[in-house]
């Protein structure tokens, strides 16, 4: 995405609209109105999505901010996994909403915890709501649920991981968000509850994918159509390479 200096002002097009509606009195001229107003909703949301190179940002604060620990794991506590930069997030669900605007996204599903802020974003621009997976059982969520078992090989445990029935339907278009993508084992476990609910899966968004791990060509395989903002193909040597897009 080019980069752009448009600052956008909420109240432009609430007073385009204001001054539109005003004068017009017969059906008609409302039902033009409102037409109008449709129209400055969509530029709204073009003008809205128009912003920083999203991906430059997401790789400069990996670069800066990023500590490898190993040959495998890659420590984002600065940004995403533990402090959060919510300006980062903003562009991040900025780039989402660009990348799956027109695939009909009725919902977007994530997992507790650091998925969620991500996602949230991501719902904001979609403008839908966001579900997230629980991974302990909750007092009050015990009817009704979806559930799978998603065993993470970075942690060696496994989870059973639930989303309510209430909350997923079989209308929804899912959209799957997360901040990692490795062995691909969380999404695979949501991809899961996405077909209990017979809903319709759009895909699945990453943060950061782990290229050098198998979860994405798993979920690719399966003609999944995964989207990861930043790809990493290695951490040897204490150096993080990303994959050239
Ligand atoms: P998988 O779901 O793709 O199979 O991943 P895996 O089991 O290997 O990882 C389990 C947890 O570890 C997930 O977080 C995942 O996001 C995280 N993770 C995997 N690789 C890395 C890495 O290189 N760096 C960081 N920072 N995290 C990694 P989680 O247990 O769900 O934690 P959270 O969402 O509660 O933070």
């Amino acid at each position: 995405m080019k980069s752009t200096r448009i600052k956008y002002n909420p109240y432009w097009d609430c007073i385009i609209v204001l001054f539109f509606r005003q004068p017009f009195s017969s059906k008609t001229l409302l039902f033009h109105s409102d037409v109008f107003e449709l129209f400055l909703l969509k530029i709204r949301l073009e003008i809205l999505l128009e912003g920083k190179d999203s991906v430059k940002l997401l790789k400069q604060a990996i670069m800066e901010k990023g500590r490898v620990l190993s040959n495998d794991v890659l420590k984002v506590d600065a940004f995403l996994n533990h402090q959060i930069d919510p300006e980062l997030m903003q562009e991040i669900g900025k780039e989402f909403t660009e990348r799956f605007k027109d695939e009909g996204i009725s919902k977007i599903l994530t997992i507790e915890s650091s998925g969620i802020a991500p996602a949230m974003m991501a719902g904001l621009y979609l403008g839908v709501p966001v579900v997230f997976a629980r991974k302990r059982k909750s007092l009050t969520l015990v009817d009704g649920l979806f559930t799978a078992k998603v065993h993470s090989f970075t942690k060696k445990e496994t989870n059973e991981i639930s989303v309510s029935s209430e909350y997923l339907l079989a209308g929804d278009v899912v959209l799957i968000i997360d901040d990692f993508l490795a062995n691909g084992q969380a999404a695979r476990g949501l991809v899961d509850i996405v077909k209990q609910a017979n809903a319709t899966l759009a895909g699945v968004g990453n943060v950061i994918e782990k290229g050098f791990q198998a979860g994405g060509d798993l979920l690719r395989e399966q003609g999944i159509r995964v989207e990861s903002l930043a790809i990493i193909d290695s951490l040897e040597n204490n150096q993080i390479t990303f994959r050239e897009e």
